[in-house]
C-alpha cells in the first residue's frame, strides 16, 4: 500500500506474487483457491502453459508495430471470432470500455446514415458498460454516473428483461440506432433474462432496422459453457463487444460487426494505438486454442452445474437463499447487503469471490478447475456463508 497510488479502489489487504491453474499464492506464501479469475479474465486459469509459451515466443519477436501496417495475428483473430461467432469483421482495442465505445460510435454512424441527428439507443436498468464517459452513461448504476454529469445524451433505459417496454419505445422514437445490453448482466448481479428475451429484441431490431448489440464482454470467451452466451438463444447480434477472458490476463478488447453493421467503419473513423497488437493477438489465439484443445465450453457447463447443484444442497435449508447464473457465472444472492464476505471468505478460507449489487456472492471460476477443486470451492463457501446466514435470521437478533 502505498499513498503514490490514487485511491480509486477499496482493496482487500492481500498482494499476490504468482499463481497456477485455479491457485494464487500471496507474497507471504499462502496459497488462496481462485473462484473469481480476475473478475471473469483469467478463463484459462493462471500461468496457463499455452498462452504463457505464446506470450513468450512472441515477445522475443515483435510486441509492437503499428495498426498502419497489416498485423498477420490480428487477421488470424478475427477470423477465428468471426467462425465462432457467426459475426463478419472484428475492430480490436484494449478494454471492454474501448469495445463499447466503439459499439456506441457505430449506433450514432447508423443513426446518422438513416438521417437521424440525434440517434438514440436503448440501454437497460443496472447494465454495467464500462467508466469512460459515454460507456457510464449508457451504465444502469447512479453510484457509477455521480459526480461526472453531464451524462453523454441520447441513451433510453428500460427494465433488463422486458420485451414491451422496448417495443414501447420504439413505437414513440422513430430515432432509435441501437439497443445495447449484456446477454446475462454480471455486476448487475448475475442476472440471466428469460428465454425468449434476446430473441424478441433480436426481432424488434429487425422489424425498426435497429442495431442489436451484444455486451459479451463478461459473459463470453466460454464462461457460460458456449463460445457466447447470446448462443443459448441462437441469437446473432449486429454488434458484439469482447474483452476479458479474450487474453487471459494480456489486455484486449474487440467490437465485431454483422449484418447492418458491417459496412460503418471506414478508414479514418475509429482508431487506437495499441488495439490488435501482435502480442495481445497471440495471447488472444492461444487462448482460442486452448478452449478448444481442451474442450474447455463442456467443462464449463459440467463444473457450473456441479458448483451450483453443490451450493443448493449446502444451503438448502435456507429458504431466503437463491443460486442463479449460467455455466460458469454464478450468483448467490443473500437476504440483505454483504460487503463484508469477500474479505471474511479471504481471511477465513483462502477463497476469492466477490460481492456485487450489494448482496450477491459473485463466482466467476477458472473453466480449468478440477472436479475436486470446484468441491473444494463448494465446501470453503459453504463454511463462510451457512454461519453467516444462521447469525442473519431474525430470531438471533441481528435482522
Ligand atoms: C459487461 C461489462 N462490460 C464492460 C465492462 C468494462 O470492461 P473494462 O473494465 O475492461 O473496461 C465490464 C467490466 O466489468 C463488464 O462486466
Amino acid at each position: 500500500m502505498t499513498e503514490a497510488l490514487i485511491p480509486t479502489y477499496n482493496r482487500l489487504p492481500v498482494a499476490f506474487s504468482h499463481g497456477s491453474g485455479a491457485w494464487l499464492w500471496s507474497e507471504d506464501g499462502t496459497r488462496y483457491l481462485d473462484a473469481l479469475s480476475g473478475i471473469a479474465v483469467t478463463g484459462l486459469g493462471h500461468a496457463h502453459p499455452g498462452v504463457t509459451r505464446a506470450i513468450q515466443e512472441q515477445a522475443a519477436r515483435l510486441l509492437h508495430c503499428s495498426n498502419v501496417y497489416h498485423i498477420s495475428a490480428q487477421s488470424a483473430l478475427a477470423e477465428r471470432l468471426c467462425a465462432h461467432s457467426g459475426m463478419s469483421a472484428a475492430f480490436f482495442c484494449n478494454s471492454g470500455a474501448e469495445a463499447n465505445e466503439a459499439a456506441i460510435k457505430l449506433a450514432r454512424l447508423h443513426g446518422h446514415r438513416r438521417g437521424h441527428t440525434c440517434p438514440r439507443i436503448v440501454v437497460m436498468e443496472r447494465a454495467f458498460h464500462g467508466r469512460t464517459l459515454a460507456t457510464l452513461s449508457a451504465t444502469g448504476n447512479p453510484k457509477v454516473q455521480a459526480g461526472f454529469e453531464p451524462l453523454v445524451e441520447g441513451f433510453l433505459r428500460v427494465p433488463y428483461g422486458d420485451v414491451a417496454a422496448v417495443a414501447a419505445l420504439f413505437d414513440r422514437h422513430p430515432d432509435i440506432a441501437a439497443v445495447l445490453l449484456e446477454s446475462i448482466q454480471g455486476e448487475g448481479g448475475v442476472i440471466v433474462p428469460a428465454t425468449g428475451f434476446l430473441a424478441g429484441l433480436r426481432d424488434l431490431c429487425d422489424r425498426y432496422g435497429a442495431l442489436l448489440m451484444l455486451d459479451e464482454v463478461q459473459s463470453g470467451i466460454g464462461r457460460t459453457g458456449r463460445w457466447f452466451a447470446c448462443q443459448h438463444e441462437g441469437v446473432v447480434p449486429d454488434v458484439m463487444q469482447l474483452a476479458k477472458g479474450l487474453g487471459n490476463g494480456v489486455p484486449i478488447g474487440a467490437t465485431l460487426v454483422h449484418g447492418l453493421a458491417s459496412d460503418l467503419f471506414g478508414p479514418g473513423l475509429h482508431g487506437t494505438t495499441f488495439g490488435g497488437n501482435p502480442l495481445a493477438c497471440v495471447a488472444a489465439l492461444a487462448v482460442l486454442d486452448a478452449i478448444e484443445e481442451e474442450d474447455l465450453l463442456a467443462r464449463a457447463t459440467a463444473l457450473g452445474a456441479r458448483i451450483a447443484a453443490g451450493l443448493r444442497a449446502g444451503l438448502a435449508t435456507f429458504a431466503e437463499v437463491s443460486v442463479r447464473g449460467r455455466g460458469l457465472m454464478i450468483g448467490v444472492v443473500l437476504p440483505r447487503d454483504c460487503p463484508e464476505l469477500a474479505l471474511t471468505c479471504l481471511e477465513t478460507q483462502r477463497l476469492l469471490v466477490n460481492i456485487t449489487a450489494g448482496r450477491v456472492v459473485r463466482l466467476l471460476p477458472p473453466l480449468v478447475m478440477t472436479d475436486a477443486e470446484a468441491d473444494d470451492l463448494v465446501t470453503r463457501l459453504l463454511a463462510v456463508l451457512q454461519p453467516w446466514l444462521l447469525a442473519s435470521r431474525p430470531e438471533q437478533g441481528v435482522a
